[in-house]
């Protein structure tokens, strides 16, 4: 199958383009912009490979996509081109908007009109918004609460409104937290790690009880391939593990492979509009053949072991335009914050 990956520079995106290609029939073609946490280093084993080429462009550039699926006669699409950070969210709404649901709606046009016989638009768990007790189920209404997973969310609805209204063969998959070697330093594990083994603080949010249901990212990528080989068009699915962990946890977890003392910890200010829990019911993927292959506890053992040797990778990144955002995000917060309990 030809297959178009949007964003697949990015963390999920470059795992599931090396997922895809790993199928002998499959020809990858990468759409990315290459923003901020777009990047060709997490590519680099590709260069050259037969059944793989990459594209800089932007997905809101309607020509250009258009082009793209013509001229490579694209079958199928998975989108995993976003704006995706909360944090981000709140300081610049505007991007979010622009990348999540304009792009998503020249996307599907495009590919309505070129007449693609499969798309993916990958969304989030966070499109339930704040889940105190229960389980969401992809039947629920969706009540995002910040910028970003509001963005989310008109983009999962315009996608599957045009299976409603086109019949066009549009599956959505919601993932839960997605962890992994290669993801931003800006998220939470890989900050934890990196500042960690930097002897730098751990800016812990609030009571640091939050719970998120956190999900290796070759077990998301194996969801999201399912999805676009068996999924049933106008469908949505779940993709977690069903096990929330509190942040606090997951951080002593982080200290502890790494040998580091608990006192990093910092408790600073509280995220604006913090969702507590996030759970999914997964029962209706589970029907089409996936479950988690990776143990919390080893994947986080092999991600905390990918950063530990992978410092180029990541210290390039925080030398460049990360500092600028950090000291904006946690500068104040951390020079006001109390010890870690
Ligand atoms: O649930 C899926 C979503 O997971 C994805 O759709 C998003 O793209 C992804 O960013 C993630 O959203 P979260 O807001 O849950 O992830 P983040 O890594 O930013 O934070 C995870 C938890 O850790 C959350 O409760 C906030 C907390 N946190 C995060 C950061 C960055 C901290 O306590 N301190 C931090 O510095």
């Amino acid at each position: 199958m030809r297959i178009l990956v949007t964003g697949g520079a990015g963390f999920i995106g470059s795992h599931l383009v090396r997922h895809l290609l790993a199928g002998e029939e499959n020809q990858v073609v990468n759409l990315d912009a290459l923003r901020y946490s777009g990047n060709l280093d997490n590519l680099k084993d590709l260069d050259g490979h037969p059944r793989y080429r990459f594209v800089h462009g932007d997905i809101c550039d309607a020509a250009l996509v258009d082009r793209v699926m013509r001229e490579e006669r694209i079958e199928a699409v998975v989108n995993c081109a976003a704006e995706t950070h909360v944090d981000r969210s709140i300081i610049e709404p505007g991007g979010f908007v622009r990348t999540d649901v304009v792009g998503t709606s020249v996307l599907l046009e495009a590919a309505r009109v070129c007449g693609v016989t499969r798309f993916v638009q990958v969304s989030t768990d966070e499109v339930y918004g704040d889940v105190p007790s229960g389980r969401s189920k992809e039947s629920d209404p969706l009540a995002p609460r910040s910028p970003y997973s509001a963005s989310k969310a008109g983009a999962d609805l315009l996608a599957l409104s045009y299976f409603t209204t086109y019949g066009f063969p549009v599956m959505v998959t919601r993932g839960s937290n997605t962890f992994g070697p290669n993801q931003y330093p800006e998220k939470f594990i890989p900050l934890f790690v990196t500042n960690a083994l930097e002897d730098q603080p751990l800016p812990l949010y609030g009571d640091g009880l939050q719970q998120r249901d956190w999900l290796y990212v070759q077990d998301h990528c194996e969801g999201i391939a399912l999805v676009l080989e068996k999924g049933e068009p106008g469908q949505a699915y779940n993709v977690g593990v069903g096990e929330e962990r509190p942040n606090r946890e997951v951080a002593e977890a982080i200290l502890g492979l790494l040998g580091k003392p608990r006192s990093l910890v910092r408790h600073v200010t509280d995220r604006p509009g913090h969702d507590r829990r996030y759970a999914l019911d997964c029962g209706k993927i589970a029907k089409l053949g996936w479950s988690p292959r990776f143990p919390f506890g080893e994947a986080l053992k092999a991600t905390v072991a990918w950063y530990r040797d992978n410092a180029w990778w990541w210290q390039k990144i925080k030398s460049g335009e990360f500092r600028v955002y950090y000291e904006k995000m946690y500068g104040a917060r951390l020079r006001d914050a109390q010890g870690g309990r």
